[in-house]
Formats: C-alpha cells, sequence, structure tokens
C-alpha cells in the first residue's frame, strides 16, 4: 500500500531543475531571435531580397549548406524582419510562401501550399487533393495575378522534391514570371545536397539559380557562442562546466560544425544531470549525452527501414562481425542476403536493385561503401558498417519480423580469406 500512495510521476519529476530560464529553448522547434555568427549571411539574404520592397522582383536564390548550420534559421529570421519592414506600408506587396518540400514533397502539393499562401482571409482554401494539375497551375496563376504583387516562395529541403518528383513544378513556378506580368514570383530554395542541381533541366537550372549563398559548417569557437547563448535563454548558463561547454562545442565542430547537434546534446545532458539529482553538467555529462543522441538516432534510423534494406544491413552486419570489420564484397553479402530472404520465404532483389538500396543506407551513413576496381577481373562494391555490428544486429533483431533470423550464421566457407 505504502508504494500505492505515492504519486505515479512522483519519480520523473525532477526534485532539482537545473533549467532556471526557458526549458524549450533547448528543443528543436525554439526559434531564437538572435543568430550568432550569421549575421553577415542574414544581411546578404536581406540585399538580395531588398529589390521586392521596392515592388521588385529580386533574384531567384539557392541557399546550401550541410545540416543543422543555420539556414531555415536564417531565412526564417529575415522573412520576420521583411514582415516587419513592410507592417505599415501600403505601397508594398509582398507575400512570403514557406513551403516544407521535406513534408510536401510533390507537384500538387506544392502548387496548393501557392495558392493557399496567396488567399485572402475570406477566401476558401484549395482542395488537398482531386484537382487535375493544370486546373491548379492556372487557378495559381490567377490568384498571382489578382494578387498582383510579389511572391517570394521559399522551397526549404527542395532536393526532396526535386529527388522525389523531379523539377516539373519549379518549371511551372518560373514560367509565371514569362506569362504574365501582372505579379511575379520569386524563388528561394534551401538545400543540404549540393548536388541537386544536376537533377534540374538545363531550362529550370538557369532561371532557378541566379544567386547562391552556401553557408559553411561553424566552427568549434562559433558552436560554442551559439550554445553560451541558448544556455542564457534556458537558464543554465551557472549549471553548465566551462570545460563541458567547451567539450560539447568540440564534439559538435568535429562532426560537420551542425548546431542542432550541439544543442541536442546539451538538452540531453541536461536531462541525465535531473535524472540523476546533479546540479551541474560536467564534461563526462557531455560524452554520455553523446553516446545517447548517436544510439538514438542510429536505432531510429535502422528500425524505420524497409524490409529488404533491413535483410542487408543485417547480412552486411554478420559478415561484419565474421571478418573483424573488413569490408564486403557485393558477392558476399547479396549471396548472404539471398539465403536470409529465403530463410524469411520472401523473394530476394535483384543485384542491381540492391545495389540502389547499399546507395541509400550509404547516404544514410550506417555504412560506407565503395566501387572497387580489380583491373581485368572487372569492378565491384564494397561495403564497410560504419557502426558496431552487434549493435546494429540487436537493433534489427529486435524487429518483430526479424526476430526468426537470431540463429542465422552465414557460412565460413563462402567468404574468401580476407
Ligand atoms: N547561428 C545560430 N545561432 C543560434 N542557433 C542556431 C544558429 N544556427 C543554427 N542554430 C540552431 O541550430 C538548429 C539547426 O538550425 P537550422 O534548422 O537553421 O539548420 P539548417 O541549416 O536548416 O539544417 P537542415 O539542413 O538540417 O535543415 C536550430 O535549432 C537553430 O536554432
Ligand atoms: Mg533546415
Amino acid at each position: 500500500m505504502g508504494a500505492l500512495s505515492k504519486n505515479l510521476f512522483e519519480k520523473f519529476t525532477y526534485s532539482s531543475s537545473i533549467v532556471k530560464g526557458q526549458r524549450h529553448a533547448l528543443e528543436p522547434g525554439f526559434v531564437p531571435d538572435r543568430l550568432p555568427h550569421r549575421e553577415e549571411e542574414a544581411e546578404q539574404l536581406a540585399e538580395i531580397l531588398s529589390p521586392s520592397l521596392k515592388n521588385f522582383k529580386p533574384s531567384n536564390i539557392i541557399i546550401f549548406g550541410k545540416p543543422g548550420v543555420g539556414k531555415t534559421s536564417v531565412v526564417k529570421f529575415v522573412e520576420a524582419e521583411i514582415s516587419k519592414a513592410i507592417q505599415s506600408r501600403l505601397d508594398v506587396k509582398i507575400k512570403l510562401i514557406d513551403v516544407n518540400c521535406g513534408i510536401v514533397d510533390n507537384p500538387y502539393g506544392v502548387l496548393v501550399a501557392v495558392g493557399d499562401g496567396l488567399l485572402e482571409s475570406w477566401e476558401e482554401k484549395l482542395p488537398f487533393t482531386g484537382w487535375p494539375l493544370d486546373k491548379l497551375y492556372s487557378t495559381v496563376l490567377d490568384k498571382i495575378k489578382s494578387f498582383g504583387g510579389i511572391a517570394i516562395i521559399i522551397l526549404d529541403e527542395i532536393d526532396r522534391l526535386v529527388k522525389k518528383n523531379g523539377d516539373s513544378v519549379l518549371y511551372q513556378l518560373l514560367r509565371i514570371n514569362e506569362v504574365t506580368n501582372e505579379g511575379r514570383v520569386c524563388i528561394l530554395g534551401i538545400s543540404n545536397d549540393l548536388r541537386f542541381t544536376e537533377y534540374l533541366d538545363p531550362r529550370v537550372k538557369s532561371r532557378l539559380i541566379e544567386e547562391t549563398m552556401v553557408f559553411n559548417p561553424y566552427n568549434a569557437s562559433q558552436i560554442y557562442d551559439i550554445l553560451r547563448d541558448r544556455s542564457l535563454y534556458a537558464g543554465i548558463a551557472d549549471s553548465i562546466d566551462e570545460s563541458a561547454m567547451k567539450t560539447c562545442a568540440a564534439l559538435a565542430a568535429q562532426e560537420h560544425g551542425d548546431a542542432r547537434r550541439a544543442i541536442d546534446m546539451l538538452r540531453i545532458a541536461v536531462e541525465l544531470t535531473e535524472k540523476s539529482n546533479e546540479l551541474r553538467i560536467l564534461d563526462d555529462t557531455i560524452y554520455e549525452a553523446k553516446k545517447k543522441l548517436e544510439r538514438d538516432v542510429v536505432v531510429e534510423t535502422v528500425s524505420t527501414l524497409p524490409l529488404h534494406s533491413k535483410l542487408l544491413l543485417f547480412s552486411i552486419s554478420l559478415i561484419d562481425e565474421i571478418k573483424n570489420g573488413v569490408s564486403s564484397t557485393m558477392g558476399e553479402f547479396y549471396d548472404l542476403y539471398e539465403k536470409v530472404a529465403e530463410r524469411m520465404s520472401i523473394g530476394s532483389l535483384t543485384q542491381r536493385r540492391v545495389a540502389d538500396i547499399i546507395g541509400e543506407l550509404t547516404n544514410l551513413g550506417l555504412i560506407d561503401s565503395k566501387v572497387q576496381s580489380f583491373g581485368r577481373y572487372g569492378r565491384t562494391t564494397t561495403v564497410s558498417l560504419n557502426y558496431d555490428s552487434s549493435k546494429i544486429k540487436d537493433i534489427l533483431l529486435s524487429d518483430e519480423l526479424l526476430s526468426q533470423l537470431k540463429d542465422v550464421k552465414p557460412m565460413q566457407k563462402s567468404l574468401p580469406d580476407s
């Protein structure tokens, strides 16, 4: 009875919170009103977009940069500044239309988002499905004309849209400026993949990329400043050791200067400190937070893979285990993958399709792969695992479907000496 008289949530309520300010300042969705070390980028973008304040169409622009280097934050900041600048100016007609192509990645969705962004408050929204694309396009065109100003369309993660559905919708949006003068369209694309422009038709490419900006990764001292600033918002500045803050910044700088990683690490360090009823964040807490973060990211990535990708990764992990980390060849892991698929009573994919999946697993950072040439004996793909094989296997085997593979062992003889 004694135990029951306690509230169920008691042990989750930390007695000593070290967060004296806004806890959500450490959460992913927080939008700070200062962006240390991105002042120049913000100013440069403002300059590029400034013709719109005189009712001229600004150049279309693409912003490139690795994940977590502040691209979305800077654009949102500049958008907010534009909105403030035009607040009481009736002579300026600008609409800022945000489309997150990580979520809306098809032409229909993009056109609806643009159309909806141009609506007056009393107008009805466009149907989110069902219209033929040409009807949708001409409706958007009409709306641009009746608006008569400059629509700045922000396509965040534009590379996803293009990779998934090609560039036809970009072509349509860009063409608006050629078929009417009554309203103008400016496209601002954001991408963390420099290569996505290779997928663009030359006609789209030359119109879309009138200006480019590249955001460089942050170095350790810049991340330090960002963390320090963020810890002021959260009110934890007094609870974190100077050297812990430096360690956190240095670790994030090593990984392509990603401010998101640094802030995530800091948030987890705060949680770990509170859970153990400690009062200070120390170096060790940061290392522990880093480990936890990695575990979480890998578990999430691996457990949400499609079935065949899981089977392939499972085969690669098994071989990695017996070869002690030495890379395996397509011949080796494809062989094993076929056997594993057979064991699951499902048909295996062709080598060609498997090569595509290897590319996807490589992009996710789970494996490294390269094509090796053996002179006149031809070429083969070799892969190596980027994480501990037993860890990857554990995650995979915890999947209900794959649990039947628990006792699968690769045949030593099928593997040549390495
Ligand atoms: N200069 C900065 N000052 C303060 N916080 C920053 C700064 N740069 C990035 N951040 C923070 O880091 C996180 C990631 O930033 P942001 O979302 O802008 O990155 P991104 O370049 O758009 O990344 P992705 O390519 O993954 O979309 C956000 O929480 C943001 O608030
Ligand atoms: Mg972003």
